[in-house]
């Protein structure tokens, strides 16, 4: 018999917690041991990880892993580690969310990049947008003491409101002027005429 309160969930929600735990569990088995010692760069959403192996060639003692959704990016970005045989460079096939869940609380963040996410320009879209209070709780949890968050978009919207959610966040603070770690382009900065950027310090 379900406890009452799993009986409330909806089939759909149900069948997407499993699968959800799934893959959870998978990238806990494959990458544990990576992430356990970890202390250096994350970028989220690295796409074909144009920027990061850039990053990677040129501070080849530092640590650094991309993640991103969409297997196929993923798997063109270690085509590109692996071809320049950087083995400080790690591609991995994940959201997000889940995959801040599963970094084991000894993993330092000494940067995170977010270059280009996707905007969700629609208003009723905006909660998928990645930058949300909860979303910059939880990078904060993970950064080095002085860890820095490295923002850039195309979209004005976006920009103002990444502005406005790390600006209200206690646990960040917007340099200013901005400070950029590396400048190369990334496959959607190609696209765009223009873009703004921000930089944020973490409060430790
Ligand atoms: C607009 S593209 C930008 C890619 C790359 N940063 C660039 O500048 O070329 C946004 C990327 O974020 C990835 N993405 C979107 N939501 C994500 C999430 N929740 N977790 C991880 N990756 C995500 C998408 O698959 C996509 O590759």
């Amino acid at each position: 018999m379900e406890a009452s309160g799993q009986a409330d969930i909806p089939e759909g929600l149900k069948r997407e917690l499993v699968k959800q735990a799934a893959r959870k569990e998978t990238l806990t088995q494959e990458y544990g041991e990576l992430l356990d010692r970890f202390d250096g760069v994350l970028e989220i959403g690295c796409g074909h990880g144009h920027w990061l192996t850039a990053y990677a060639m040129e501070n080849p003692t530092t640590p650094c892993i991309g993640i991103d959704i969409h297997g196929a990016r993923i798997h063109k970005a270690c085509t590109k580690a692996d071809k320049r045989r950087l083995k400080h460079l790690h591609f991995i096939k994940a959201e997000a969310g889940e995959f801040l869940e599963i970094l084991p609380k000894s993993a330092q963040l000494q940067k995170v990049i977010i270059l280009f996410p996707d905007p969700w320009p629609k208003k009723r879209h905006y909660k998928n947008r990645l930058i949300q209070h909860p979303f910059l709780s939880q990078v904060a949890n993970f950064m080095a003491e002085h860890g820095k968050l490295y923002f850039r978009t195309d979209h004005e919207n976006y920009f103002a409101w990444s502005t406005e959610i790390i600006t209200g966040h206690p646990s960040w603070i917007i340099d200013n002027p901005t400070e950029w770690p590396m400048e190369n382009t990334t496959f959607f900065q190609d696209l765009m005429s223009s873009y703004q950027s921000l930089s944020a310090t973490v409060k430790k």
